[in-house]
């Protein structure tokens, strides 16, 4: 990002969150790194993984589905059973809430990209580890540069926090607007499907996060 940009988004209020390289071991080539694949070679990549250790207890790796030119990017935590068995992100009942949520903002599951911070399901559903999501980050990174989306809606706590890089309570990342760097991509940060099915009274401050993306992406080009 130049320097005027920078100034620009600080003089709004605007927080910037740069994406961290890997850590780079003894002079290594870090072990998260990817290069610059197009679609097929890293859905390749990603289907063949064994950087981390979810690798032995997965079924099935979960790309990601949608329009690989849309406007919104959709990023969850990580597959759960279903999403395992099938290999599609947010089929279960989460998904099922999440289509709603997409609905009520005008879109159909089809118009937007939906992933995961982690491609593979962390054993009984636990939060994955930090050296998973090192290991799995620069895929999703790659696929929001293939994408180039103008949004980025980012479900849940801990899809946020592996994402922007921060500790912060959801409560706090709500509310407003992130840029990911280096993409400058807008972030919008809401409650995870799952947490609204077991809080209902959650569903209003949704409406109002997707209120806010929905003005995030106004205006911008299509
Ligand atoms: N929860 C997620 O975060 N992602 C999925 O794909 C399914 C459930």
């Amino acid at each position: 990002m130049d320097a005027r940009r920078a100034a620009v988004l600080e003089t709004l209020g605007v927080d910037r969150f740069v994406a961290r390289a890997p850590p780079v071991a003894g002079g290594v080539a870090p072990a998260g790194a990817v290069s610059a694949p197009g679609w097929d070679e890293l859905a390749a990549q990603v289907a063949g993984c064994t950087r981390c250790g979810l690798a032995a207890t997965r079924n099935r790796t979960v790309f990601g589905v949608g329009d690989r030119a849309a406007r919104w990017l959709i990023v969850g935590e990580a597959p759960g059973a279903d999403e395992d068995r099938q290999g599609e992100p947010f089929v279960g009942r989460a998904g099922e809430l999440l289509n709603s949520m997409l609905r009520a903002a005008g879109l159909g599951r089809g118009e937007v990209f939906i992933a995961n911070i982690l491609k593979c399901r962390p054993p009984a559903n636990r939060d994955p580890l930090p050296e998973e999501v090192r290991c799995c980050l620069p895929y999703l990174h790659r696929q929001i540069a293939l994408i180039g989306p103008q949004l980025i809606l980012c479900v849940g706590r801990i899809a946020a926090q592996a994402l922007l890089g921060v500790a912060t309570p959801i409560g706090q990342l709500r509310g407003r607007k992130h840029v990911l760097e280096p993409h400058g991509t807008p972030v919008i940060v809401t409650y995870h499907p799952a947490y609204l099915l077991r809080s209902p009274g959650e569903k209003r401050k949704v409406w109002q996060d997707l209120r806010l993306a929905l003005e995030v992406t106004r205006g911008r080009s299509a």
